[in-house]
């Protein structure tokens, strides 16, 4: 490598390093459940080039294609197959395991990347993995001591922030949501359900104007409350409002919906197992001819009826439960203060952003 190389080489890193300092600070969740705590995360992805969901699964090695179709059950049809199309710079949610531990969680050792000939860190976590994650946090992930000298076709593991803690006494989805440019915190708040503390508090972040677009946020999505035990290998079975899941070797489908109270609606998949030496699903059902799913009949009063509920399943068994569960619609929220006040924030948010733009090229100049 010549001289000029190096030089370049050298300020490119610093001037990498400057940016990323700047605009994009490190997101860290915290996790203080107990050690190795695993959960279900959730983060977004944001494909620069048209892709496939096949492409997305691999990855993010999401082992089953349902799994990715329930996430986004709001954007992409419940029928799509492996080839459907994602349009360039359209969000996907990606759901992953988390594993808590050292009161920080991470994707349970996923996504594995094969580095290819030519990657550079930066280039992995910034393009590839669209900035879900710094080379920084790659590079401590795997115990890289120079990030200049990895090896094509080693496989290294992507380390996606998460988290298991309840927020307020709820079971959540914790969300790494990509600050979009434009958001602010009482819209991101007010979009998802959530207050404005909550997302400050949670994120460490003192001042809502220190939101910056690109940010990677823990967004916690209420989860529907659900029969299933503790012992149980899918625990905690968390759901998020609009979104479904298949659990049990895919034998199960989950739906959370604040219809339906946030109590969470299973019933039988008539997909073959995929997992668990199980040639067939077994049998799901409460007592009698009750399956997973059905209300008994003496359940006519939306507000106290009485369902087979899924209770989780262990490597030979599906269980299910009888529940109470009342389907009244929930209480309507407090009608909100006029949306005028939020653009207008929003308004002021942009232009801060431009100014800080301008100071931060005056710097660097
Ligand atoms: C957590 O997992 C690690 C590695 O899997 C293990 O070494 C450690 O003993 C576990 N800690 C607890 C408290 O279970
Ligand atoms: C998916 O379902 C929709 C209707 O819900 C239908 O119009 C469409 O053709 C289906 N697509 C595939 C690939 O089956
Ligand atoms: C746990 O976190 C502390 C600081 O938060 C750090 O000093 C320590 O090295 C970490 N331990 C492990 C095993 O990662
Ligand atoms: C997107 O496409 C452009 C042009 O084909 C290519 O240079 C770039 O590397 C692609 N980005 C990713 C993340 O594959
Ligand atoms: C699991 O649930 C049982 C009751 O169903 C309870 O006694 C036990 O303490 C729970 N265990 C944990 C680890 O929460
Ligand atoms: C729940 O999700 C549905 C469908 O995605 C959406 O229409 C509804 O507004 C959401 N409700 C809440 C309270 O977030
Ligand atoms: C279950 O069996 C009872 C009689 O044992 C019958 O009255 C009822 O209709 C059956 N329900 C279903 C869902 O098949
Ligand atoms: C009970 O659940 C099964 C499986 O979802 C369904 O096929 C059946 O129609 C349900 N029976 C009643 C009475 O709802
Ligand atoms: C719910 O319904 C059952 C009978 O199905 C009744 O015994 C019970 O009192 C009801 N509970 C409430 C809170 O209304
Ligand atoms: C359902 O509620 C009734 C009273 O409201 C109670 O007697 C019954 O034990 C409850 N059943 C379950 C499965 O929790």
């Amino acid at each position: 490598m010549g001289k000029s190389a190096l030089w370049l080489t050298t300020f490119t890193l610093l001037f990498t390093g400057f940016l990323l300092a700047r605009a994009q600070p490190e997101a860290n969740f915290k996790c203080s459940s107990s050690t190795n705590a695993t959960c279900p995360g959730l983060i977004d992805y944001f494909s620069q080039n048209a892709t496939t969901l096949r492409n997305i699964q691999q990855l993010f090695n999401v082992k089953h294609l349902p799994d990715l179709l329930g996430a986004n059950a709001n954007t992409i049809p419940e029928n799509a197959s492996a080839t459907y199309t994602v349009g360039p710079n359209k969000v996907v949610r990606i759901p992953f395991p988390c594993k808590c531990s050292n009161g920080t969680g991470l994707s349970n050792h996923v996504p594995l990347y094969k580095i290819k000939p030519g990657d550079g860190l930066d280039y992995i976590a910034r393009t590839v993995f669209a900035g879900v994650v710094t080379y920084q946090q790659i590079q401590k992930a795997n115990k890289i001591a120079d990030p200049n000298k990895i090896v094509a076709g080693d496989s290294i593991w992507i380390p996606l922030p998460c988290s298991c803690d309840a927020v307020g006494g709820s079971s959540v989805v914790h969300y790494a949501y990509i600050v979009p440019t434009g958001s602010t915190v009482e819209g991101i708040a007010e979009e998802f359900g959530t207050t404005q503390e909550t997302i400050l508090s949670l994120n460490g972040l003192d001042d809502p104007k220190k939101l910056q677009a690109q940010q990677v946020i823990d967004v916690p999505l209420k989860a529907c409350s659900t029969s299933v035990r503790n012992n149980s290998m899918d625990y905690p079975l968390l759901v998020s409002n609009g979104t479904y899941v298949y659990t049990a070797n895919e034998c199960v489908k989950c739906k959370c919906d604040s219809s339906n109270n946030y109590v969470l609606q299973c019933q039988p998949s008539l997909l073959k197992p995929t997992g668990g030496k199980w040639s067939v699903c077994p049998s799901m059902k409460c007592q009698g001819n009750l399956t997973i799913g059905n209300l008994t009949s003496a359940s006519d009063d939306p507000c106290n009826r009485t369902f087979c509920a899924y209770a989780g399943y262990s490597s030979r068994t599906i269980s299910a439960i009888l529940a109470n569960e009342s389907t009244c619609p929930a209480p309507a929220p407090a009608p909100s203060g006029g949306s005028g006040g939020s653009g207008a924030s929003r308004t002021t948010f942009s232009h801060i952003i431009f100014l800080h733009f301008i100071f931060l090229a005056l710097y660097i100049l």
